[in-house]
Formats: C-alpha cells, structure tokens, sequence
C-alpha cells in the first residue's frame, strides 16, 4: 500500500527554505550558554576528581553532538574503574559530594534502566543527569558529531525533525515513540541514501578511530575535515529534504521488511537481522539499527499502538509539506 509511492514535490518548494533556515537558527544555542556548560562541567570535575583522583568526565547527548537545542540539560557521564559491581553506592556517594558543594535538586535513581544523578547548578541555572561508565553514549555521540561537520544540512535537516517530533509529541520513549537520538540516525540515514549521496558511511571507509567499548569495537573514519563539501554534488535544498524525508517515512519506508542501517549506509532487510518475531518486547515495527550495538533496535520502544501514531505524524508532515499553504507553521503545530 504504501511502497515507492512517487509523489513530486510543489513548485514552490523552494520558497520554505528561508523561514524553515529562520526556525533552525532560532533553535541554535548561543556562545554564553555553551560557555556555562562547559563552566558546570569543569566545576563537576573539580568535585568528582577530589574523591576519584583517576575518574573523568565527558558530555555526551544533545550538549556534545551538536543536535542540541538552547536551554538543553546537560548529559554527563562518569567513568571509573570497577563500578559496574557497586553502580548505586557511587551514584550515591556522587549525589552526597554534590549536595555538599551546593548544587540543587540532587536526586540519585539508582533503579533506572540508565541510573543517574541529578542536579541543577544554581550559578549557570542548567540541569543536567550524570551516569556511570556509559562509554557507548560517549562514543556515538561522537559519531554523530562527526556525521554534523560534513554537510550542514544535517544538523538543519535533524533540527526540524527534532523541533517537529517534540511539538507533535512524538519524542517521548516512554510512550512508545522514538528517542532524539533514533531521529538523527534517521536523518544521517536518510541522507546517506540520497543520489548522489549528501552524507558517506564512515563506518565504511578506513578506519581511523577505534576504540573497544564493552567488547564491542566502535571502528569508522574520523577524519571528517578532509570530507567537507562531500555533498556539494548534490544541491537540493533543506525545503526538498524535509519534504523528502517526511514522504520516505509516510509512503515509501517498507516497514513490514526494512532496517536502516547508518553502520552499512544501506537498507538491511529484518530476515538478515532475525527481528522478524516479537522477542520479549521488542516487536520490531519500525528498525533503526543501532551504529555499534548491532543487536540494538533503537525502535524496539514502539508498541502496536504508538506506531500507528507516528506512521499517522509522518504523513500529516508529509502531506503538510506537500499542500499546506503555511507548512512552517502547521507542521509544529502543538499536538
Ligand atoms: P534531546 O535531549 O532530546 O535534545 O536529545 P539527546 O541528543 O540528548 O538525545 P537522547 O536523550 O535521546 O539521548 C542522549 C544520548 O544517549 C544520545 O546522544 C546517545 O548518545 C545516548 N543514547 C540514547 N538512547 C540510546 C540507546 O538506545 N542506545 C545507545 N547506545 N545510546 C543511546
Ligand atoms: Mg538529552
């Protein structure tokens, strides 16, 4: 029903890429707040490092891959030797040292899936979670930052997905929609397989980082200045890619048989990957692979409702970019 659905795009396309580029300049953090992170992270340093002398900390998430919005929270994570036994006792020795040093609302969920403290510096005004030895989110964070410096239209592209998903609410785990993190992926994905391509598979080219996180080795090319203007072959603009993108996930994606794969640049198909069966519950519904935890659907989150929800977002967006005559507003209309 919904497969290779060729639909041409408006005549004026082209006249939504001056207020959708405004949309995405808006949602851009300024200097002074990146200036304050960086602030917080060096005053949780300096508490952290007074009681593990070896430990250190990395952003990770929105704050360090370069999808972030203005007035984010921060993402922290700790490493340190031999904590994956006694996870809670140092989240929660964690939350004592930063109750005393004065940082708010500290809160240790040393039950979540992700444990974590929380707090809120009172000096810069941010919030932020830190977790323990969550090496991987460090990694592909990095990853995705990478993927951000090649060709702008990325970090435009992912922008308006994001700023979309949260204003339709669908951007929210914990009912069953995607994660931020699986829209990125979508977006790198999406633009890998444009013809020509706009975006490489960096994993696909020689390798010059490597690291062994947890068995698991996170391999791929990270010389990303020498692949700037890679997509300068390809000139279709932020207004066709939103509307491409949209249409891709509303009328052509084969759900019934599709994994997108940023690991392989390419479409792998759920018999290869044996996410044909519901396992526990994983259902498999919508397949993002993850990039380094292969057996990792990024989509296992959505169940046989929430599904229908976002399938019914993805066509809503596309047929708002396709006919609507204010598509900038429309499109983030509150749900
Ligand atoms: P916003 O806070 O919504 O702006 O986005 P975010 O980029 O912080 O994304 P999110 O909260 O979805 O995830 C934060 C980080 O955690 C991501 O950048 C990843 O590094 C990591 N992460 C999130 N979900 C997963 C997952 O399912 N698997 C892995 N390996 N890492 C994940
Ligand atoms: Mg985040």
């Amino acid at each position: 029903r919904y497969m290779k659905r060729q639909v041409a795009c408006r005549g004026d396309i082209d006249s939504l890429n001056a207020p959708m580029l405004a949309i995405y300049e808006s949602l851009i953090p300024a200097e002074e707040e990146m200036a304050k992170q960086k602030q917080l992270l060096a005053l949780l340093e300096k508490i952290v490092c007074k009681e593990w002398p070896e430990a250190r900390l990395y952003l990770y998430g929105s704050c360090a891959n370069s999808f972030g919005f203005s007035k984010s929270d921060i993402d922290v994570c700790l490493t340190i030797a031999d904590a994956d036994t006694n996870k809670s006792e140092v989240l929660l020795k964690l939350a004592d040292l930063l109750q005393l040093e004065n940082l708010q609302n500290v809160q240790a969920l040393t039950r979540a899936r992700v444990p974590i403290v929380k707090l809120m510096d009172p000096v810069t005004g941010i919030s932020g979670d830190i977790c323990i030895n969550n090496v991987l989110a460090v990694v592909n964070t990095k990853l995705l930052r990478d993927y951000a410096c090649i060709d702008v239209r990325l970090r435009q592209l992912a922008f308006i997905v994001k700023h979309w998903a949260k204003s339709r609410g669908v951007n929210e785990t914990y009912q069953g929609t995607l994660s931020s993190y699986a829209y990125v992926l979508m977006c790198i994905h999406f633009l890998q397989q444009r013809r020509p391509a706009i975006l490489p598979c960096l994993q696909g080219m020689k390798t010059t980082y490597c690291v062994n996180v947890d068995n698991i080795e996170c391999a791929y090319f990270d010389q990303v200045e020498n692949l700037f203007g890679f997509g300068s072959h390809n000139g279709e603009s932020i207004a066709q890619l939103i509307w491409g993108f949209f249409s891709y996930w509303a009328y052509c994606h084969d759900y019934a048989n599709d994994v997108i794969s940023v690991r392989t640049g390419t479409i792998l198909s759920k018999r290869t990957k044996d996410w044909t069966r519901r396992i526990g519950n994983d259902r498999h519904l919508i397949c993002i692979e993850d990039p380094f935890e292969l057996s990792h659907d990024l989509g296992r989150v959505v169940d046989k409702y929430s599904i229908r929800v976002l399938r019914e977002e993805f066509e809503r967006a596309a047929e708002i970019m396709q006919y609507d005559p204010n598509p900038c507003v429309k499109l983030f209309e509150p749900y």
